[in-house]
């Protein structure tokens, strides 16, 4: 069990105000689901985190896409692809915590926590550079 203060890091702050406030949405989510899992919880108590990540992992990428057209950047096809496969296991987890079997695996959401710092601290770190500069 980690807390989101244990997970979060400041090294994650893309500079971009709305941005980083979705990802710290994001990131409590995630947590939130991880422990949640962990303790136990029923799935149908679980569902509900789950269905919001998937929700808000749609809002969220679709910000930032906006932005990187907005600011025609040039690596938006490889970011563009990050977030469908990211999106993709969230469906995922959405449709298994919704069927007759709705166990998750902690491991599963422990990899999309993992993955998302990862992906804030290269790939959108990278973007946010572009972004400032251009703005
Ligand atoms: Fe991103």
């Amino acid at each position: 069990m980690r807390t989101f203060d244990e997970v979060w890091n400041d090294k994650m702050l893309t500079g971009i105000g709305n941005i980083d406030e979705h990802h710290r949405v994001l990131v409590r989510l995630l947590v939130d689901a991880y422990n949640a899992v962990e303790l136990g919880t029923p799935p149908e108590r679980v569902r509900p985190i789950v269905s919001e990540l998937v929700s808000y992992t749609k809002y969220h990428f679709a910000a930032e896409e906006r932005l990187m057209v907005e600011k025609k950047y040039p690596d938006l096809l490889e970011h563009r692809l990050a977030h469908r496969w990211f999106s993709g296991q969230v469906d995922g987890i959405f449709l298994k915590v919704s069927s007759r079997d709705p166990a998750t695996s902690l491991e599963l959401f422990k990899l999309l926590r993992d993955w998302l710092i990862d992906h804030i601290l290269k790939l959108d770190k990278r973007m946010s550079y572009h972004v400032l500069r251009t703005a």
